[in-house]
């Protein structure tokens, strides 16, 4: 199994993603690392350890408080609308029995990236602070880490909380802008992809016939798609954050490009919009554009829409 860190704002489909990880058998998770988003900070680490508890692990697997607000910006408005109004749709779950621990979000992937160094996955379902935090500490973490893959971003698509922007991105641009300048390997799983494979009424019927093990997450993904039918998403919801933890392991869930990602955060009105250069057409692009060709070196790989395997089913 390959040590990996879950880095999260959770938030349902934050959980969903915890259970799933869990479920695969294919990581050693080293920490739990929370931050805000969702919901602010301090209600995503009590979520994330309650969660830890819920799923029978908080004896092994560490949970870190995550910072309480983006890089240089005001702390958002939450996004309860879908979550419920602590993050976890109706479930009032018990805390975990394990002590607070005095390092954070940050230092934790620092320590982390140093113990398995070359060998660690980060997966973030939440805003990229913690990420950026352990950036700007440590810029040689960039090149420690085996892979990041996040959940965020719109390369070719609309956004879901401004027009142009998704929310994990909007929510800490400065920080999405350091991570996909400092070199570090990521992909990046967007809007194309998570909005493409859809969990219906029928995959929730299977959920919860499925037993005992699923309860939890039959009653968050309810939640979750009746807040989508609500905000006129119709009888289907997306899996955003559990797709992410799933690239981890195969790409395949995503058709993938390379390519540069370029975070706008000066402008109010196009916040977070992750504007997608695709290696094969810099030539083009570059060609008159300073901003781009001062960044033409840092690229990444890009879900460009859902790939060859199936993710819900
Ligand atoms: C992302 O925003 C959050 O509300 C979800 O948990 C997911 O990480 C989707 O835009
Ligand atoms: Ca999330």
């Amino acid at each position: 199994r390959s040590p990996i860190v879950l880095d999260s704002d959770p938030g349902i489909d934050d959980a969903l993603a915890l259970q799933y990880l869990l479920g695969t058998g294919l990581w050693d998770l080293k920490a739990y690392t929370s931050v805000g988003g969702n919901l602010p900070a301090e209600q995503t680490y009590l979520n994330a350890r309650a969660l830890t508890r819920a799923m029978r692990i908080d004896a092994d697997v560490p949970v870190h408080r995550g910072t309480g607000r983006p890089l240089t910006r005001l702390p958002y408005t939450s996004a309860s609308a879908f979550h419920g109004k602590a993050g976890l749709g109706n479930e009032t779950l018990p805390d975990s029995t394990a002590a607070h621990l005095p390092e954070s979000s940050a230092q934790a992937l620092l320590r982390l990236s140093r113990d398995y160094e070359g060998e660690l996955t980060v997966c973030a379902t939440g805003p990229l602070t913690n990420v950026a935090i352990a950036l700007l500490e440590d810029p040689a973490f960039a090149h420690r880490v085996k892979k990041l893959v996040f959940m965020g971003g719109a390369a070719q698509v609309p956004g879901n909380v401004t027009p142009v922007a998704e929310f994990n991105i909007w929510a800490d641009p400065d920080a999405a802008e350091v991570v996909m300048s400092s070199g570090i390997p990521f992909t990046m799983v967007d809007l194309d992809a998570s909005l493409r494979w859809l969990f219906r009424p029928a995959d929730l019927a299977a959920v919860e016939a499925a037993g005992a093990g699923t309860a939890l997450a039959a009653r968050l993904l309810r939640v979750y798609m009746d807040a989508y039918r609500r905000h006129g998403g119709g009888d289907a919801c997306p899996l955003h954050d559990p797709l992410a933890v799933g690239v981890c392991a195969d790409e395949s869930f995503i058709t993938v490009a390379e390519g540069a990602v370029i975070v706008e955060s000066a402008s109010e009105l196009t916040r977070g919009k992750t504007v997608f250069i695709p290696s094969a057409a810099q030539q083009v692009y570059y060609a008159d554009s300073p901003v781009l060709t001062s960044r033409r070196a840092v690229t990444g790989r890009v879900a460009l829409g859902p790939g060859p395997r199936d993710f819900v089913k």
